[in-house]
Parts: C-alpha cells; structure tokens; sequence
C-alpha cells in the first residue's frame, strides 16, 4: 500500500470503516458456509487474531477478505485455462483468498490440487485456512518460501510446472532492481511454452516512480504506468531469454469505499492490473 510518511505507526493501517464489497459476502457464505449477516463479524474476528502478530497494511484493511483475481480483465481466461487442467501458483498469497475464489468459480470441478500457494510466512497458511473454514480439507499444496531467493530450495521440485502465475498486491513490494529477481523467480516456476502466463494487479501510478517507504521490508517501491511495466518485462525478458506481451490498465476504479479512499488520499496513485504472456522462451 502507498505511503511516503516513513513515521506512518502501525496503528495507523488498522482501519475502523471496514466495507466489504459484495464478492467477499458471496466467498464466505458460498464457499465457507458462513451467513451473509456473520461475515463481517467473522472477518473482523480474524484481523484482531491476525493483528496480534502482522500489523501489516494488509491486514489492518481486512484486505485478506477481499478477493483481487476475480476483477482481473484475464480472469476468464484464466478459470477456463484452469477447468481444463493448466496449474497455478498464487505468489505472496497471504490468507490465499484468491485461490479458494478460483475453487469456488470452479463449481462442481475439483480442482484444487492444480492449485498451490506461495508466501514468506508460514502463518499466512493457518490463518487463511481458519479464516475460510477448510482446515483439512484443500488440496492445495502451500509451500513457505522467500521468491526474492533464485530457486528457493522449497520450490526447486516445483521449477518450470505452473502455466499460470497470479500475483496480487505483491510485486509493488519492491524497487526497480528487486522486482526484476521477483519476476526471474517467477519465471523459473513457469513451463517455458508459448502462454505461459504472469497475471497481477498492484498499486501503480499515474506517472511510474520509485520511492523511499517505510511499510515494507524493502524500503523501497517502484510503482508502475503502462509503459514501465512493459519496460520490466522487456528487461527481465534479456535476463532470462524470454519474450512477452503485456498488457496493462492503469486506472482508479471506485468500485468500492477502500479505493475511493485511497484515491482521495493518494491522488497519483493507481491501481495497475497487468497480463504478460509467454510468446518465446530460449529454454523452449
Ligand atoms: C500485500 S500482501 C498481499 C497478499 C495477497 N496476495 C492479497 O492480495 O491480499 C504481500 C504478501 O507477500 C508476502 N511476501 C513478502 N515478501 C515475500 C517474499 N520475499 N517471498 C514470498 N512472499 C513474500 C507477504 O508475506 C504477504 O503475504
């Protein structure tokens, strides 16, 4: 999440005006059987859980109830190419609300073992799992890893599997230079074919920059316009033989409070979702 105020206090993200938009009522109680009128009691309870351990942004919003994937322009595209068997890696996957919209737009299809979830932090799993009521019960494979590490060694048997790689609200986590070893990371997870694909949605900017923050472990963010996430992909393109074509649209959707919000208080900001698919691989 933007912020150029490196004295920003935690506290400070842990927001009191918690509106959850209509695709999160539907999750919960169609996937996790929870009534519409208990969600947000539910929700709530899970971030003050949640919050005793990551003062995160993230969490402080309830961001973790709000799914990302499902208002992606790729995102039919991406539920066919899963019903008919392709494979996903959700990365910095946090409480893994994405991946269980997928299951849940998957219908009758089970599909859940096609999936897997990546993410730094272990306890992300656990919460996600007690936050959607399906302890025991998913098929996903959830692995611990750290993708700025090339080839970590928990995701080495997992190297050129996934068709599809999702990436919400998590390649804005670092600058220019850390963003292209994310993205070569990602990279060595995809099958190098022709549609291979790296889909995401993340803060951008109207004017793509880097800047100094204080709420990530990297200091450092370079939120992106059109142009420059084309340019990362031609960069990172040279670095592993491979070819893209992206797509991008940066825009300021008010389809709900939170962005309304945030537009208001950070009016360069943007949020920019992106498609880049696989045209060429040297290693194909
Ligand atoms: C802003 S959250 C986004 C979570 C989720 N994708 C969403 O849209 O709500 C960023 C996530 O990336 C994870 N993360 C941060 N650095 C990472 C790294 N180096 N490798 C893997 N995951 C990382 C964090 O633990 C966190 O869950």
């Amino acid at each position: 999440m933007p912020s150029s105020n490196e004295t920003t206090p935690a506290s400070a993200y842990f927001r009191t005006d918690i509106d959850l938009p209509e695709s999160s009522f539907d999750l919960f109680n169609r996937y996790s059987s929870i009534p519409r009128d208990a969600v947000l009691r539910h929700v709530l309870d899970l971030r003050e859980k949640a919050w005793k351990v990551f003062k995160y942004p993230c969490v402080g919003a309830c961001a973790f109830a709000i799914t990302a994937i499902n208002e992606h322009p790729y995102y039919n595209t991406l539920l066919s190419d899963v019903k008919t068997g392709k494979t996903l890696i959700d990365v910095g996957t946090g409480f893994g609300q994405d991946l269980r919209r997928v299951i849940l737009d998957c219908g009758d299809q089970n599909v859940s073992e096609q999936l897997c979830a990546c993410d730094l932090e272990e306890r992300f799993f656990l919460l996600g799992q007690e936050c959607f009521l399906d302890q025991g019960k998913l098929g996903v494979k959830f692995v611990a890893a750290d993708l700025l590490e090339q080839r970590a060694a928990a995701l080495e048997p997992l190297q050129g599997t996934f068709d599809i790689v999702h990436a919400s609200y998590f390649i804005h986590l670092w600058g220019w230079a850390d963003q292209i070893r994310v993205l070569t990371s990602l990279i060595g997870l995809l099958r190098k074919a022709q549609g291979s694909v790296i889909v995401g949605a993340q803060i951008g900017s109207w004017k793509a920059y880097e800047k100094d923050v204080a709420v990530t472990e990297a200091g450092r963010m370079y939120l992106h316009d059109e142009e420059s996430i084309k340019r990362l992909f031609r960069e990172v393109g040279t670095v592993t033989g491979t070819a893209w074509r992206v797509e991008a649209i940066n825009w300021q959707p008010e389809t709900r409070k939170g962005f309304t919000e945030m537009w208001k208080q950070h009016p360069t900001s943007t949020y920019i979702q992106f498609s880049a698919v696989m045209l060429a691989s040297e290693a194909a």
